[in-house]
């Protein structure tokens, strides 16, 4: 994430390599990188899996991904990107397969004349991990804490306690550096540029704190269902899914400390800060501050949406949320007081990511009534998908003889910046390919992430929800979300 270097020769392997992460979005951000020159002179990227491939028939799979899912086509470079794909066909869960990893490692070694750094990225079902995870461990190579890394991806366990068990467990096979535990928001460039506002300039930080700021969005909605997904999604949840994770993890780039510099540790020790700092709701809290909602039957974007209870792998009674809002609260001095609103769902009117800083009215009205008819409080808002800019809100004199105030916008568009932005996991997989920790979580972060949400599962998976389904396809989610926010005065804002 900081200056980034070529990294050194390398392997990668890709358990799941037949799956369709890898499919979707793997190969096509490794190919990005090569074509982009990031990729060292020396690596392979060897898809594992229990599917009968060929490493031809394997990179013509892959091939196809590039070409639907990648921001560049596989082109003339295709092919000389694919003489470093290969293919291993073995069983994750066979100890005895795992010779053929130790013997394709000692392969290269030879050719390259230099041990290579080794990255395992598990892109398989929660269920695999533990074993696989064993596995990896008993090879030689693994105690090398410095050449070899496994790559976890999220789910990281299903509550806390599952989540202590797996880090017990990694931290028993492998170091604390060697773990990269992935949360895809962390890789996406307007998340890390939050960062890099905040730290980079003077003019936020004196501001930045419950004296200035009224209160903060975090909203993360989607006008997707499940695309297929209905046992995960029964085993987990709006919460679960979005919100222990990727939620948690912009607040705490928008409420941390200043980081002392960019050392991995240093940034992930004030991250872990916030997520201490955030208030475990008891019962009646969860009541007050939350909201879960499920749609129903309906219609978005013009087309036909069947009701959640109804979509394969879904109980007819289901109590799973597929969206979830709260009120957070930061006990320490920079935010006591100030509520940060979150809100995230399937099957909603828009695609939009993005962050609201709200800030407070100035302390004194200096001008007539008339005058600030169209007066507006300060926002920044934080567009982090589809739209990819900042823009700040301030108050200017309407041009004419008479004094009135208009409200006005700086905007900041990333995509008259430059350079096309890389994609979250072109970004996360360099990071892991050089070693460089501070995009992924530390296990203690994931705990006490987890912590947070704990109350809010135990309460709802105790209480049934009785108006279940509560909002329609193509809308913006309950009505209760709107209480939610409006009761303190405010209202959700949706960027357009
Ligand atoms: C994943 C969730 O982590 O993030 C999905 O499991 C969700 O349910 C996805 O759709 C959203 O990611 P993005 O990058 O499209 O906002």
């Amino acid at each position: 994430m900081s200056a980034k270097n070529h990294p050194p020769a390398s392997i990668l392997f890709i358990f799941g390599g037949s799956g369709d992460l890898n499919h979707r979005k793997l190969t096509p951000a490794l190919f990005n990188l090569f074509l982009d020159e990031w990729m060292p002179e020396q690596f392979i990227i060897a898809g594992i899996g229990r599917s009968d491939y060929s490493d031809e028939s394997f990179r013509d799979h892959l091939l196809e991904g590039v070409n639907k899912f990648s921001r560049r086509k596989g082109e003339e470079k295709w092919s000389e990107f694919s003489q470093h794909v290969a293919y291993l066909q073995m069983d994750g869960d066979k100890s005895s397969d795992y010779v053929k990893i130790a013997d394709f490692v000692k392969e290269k070694s030879e050719k390259w004349e230099t041990p290579p750094h080794v990255v395992f990225y598990l892109a398989v079902a929660p269920q695999l991990v533990p074993a696989i995870a064993n596995n990896l461990g008993k090879l030689d190579m693994c105690a090398d804490k410095h050449k070899t890394r496994i790559v976890v991806e999220k789910p990281f366990g299903h509550d806390l306690k599952s989540a202590q068990e797996l880090n017990t467990q990694l931290r028993s096979l492998f170091a604390e550096e060697q773990i990269f535990r992935i949360d895809h928001y962390l890789g996406k460039e307007t998340v890390q540029n939050i960062l890099a506002m905040r730290f980079s300039n003077a003019l936020f930080e004196p501001l930045w704190n419950r004296n200035y700021i009224d209160h903060v969005q975090i909203t993360a909605i989607e006008t997707v269902g499940l695309e297929g997904r209905g046992g995960y999604f029964e085993q987990s949840g709006a919460l679960r899914d979005m919100v222990q994770n990727h939620i948690l993890q912009i607040l705490c780039m928008i409420a941390m400390e200043a980081p002392v510099s960019f050392e991995a540790n240093e940034v992930r020790n004030k991250n872990l800060d916030v997520l201490n700092a955030l208030r475990r709701f008891s019962k009646e809290e969860v009541a007050e501050n939350t909201v879960r909602g499920q749609y129903g039957k309906g219609t978005n974007k013009g087309k036909d949406v069947t009701a959640y209870r109804d979509e394969k792998g879904v109980a007819k009674d289901s109590n799973v949320e597929t969206y979830a809002a709260a009120r957070f609260f930061i006990d320490n001095w920079r935010w006591q007081g100030v509520p940060f609103y979150v809100r995230t769902g399937k099957s909603l009117k828009e695609k939009e990511t993005h962050v609201i800083i709200q800030f407070k009215t100035p302390p004194h009205n200096t001008f007539p009534t008339e005058a600030a008819a169209n007066w507006r409080p300060n926002r920044m808002t934080i567009s982090i998908q589809p739209s990819m800019d900042i823009r700040i809100r301030f108050q200017v004199k309407r041009p004419g003889q008479t004094m009135n105030l208009d409200p006005a916008e700086m905007l900041f568009d990333y995509n008259s910046a430059g350079d096309h932005a890389p994609e979250a996991y072109e970004t996360l997989l360099l990071d892991a390919l050089e070693g460089d920790p501070t995009l992924f979580m530390r296990g203690d972060q994931v705990e006490a992430a987890w912590e947070v949400v704990m109350p809010i599962l135990t309460y709802w998976e105790k209480h049934q929800a009785d108006d279940f389904p509560n909002y329609e396809p193509g809308s913006w989610g309950p009505d209760k979300a709107d209480e939610l926010i409006n009761r303190d005065d405010r209202e959700w804002v949706n960027v357009l």
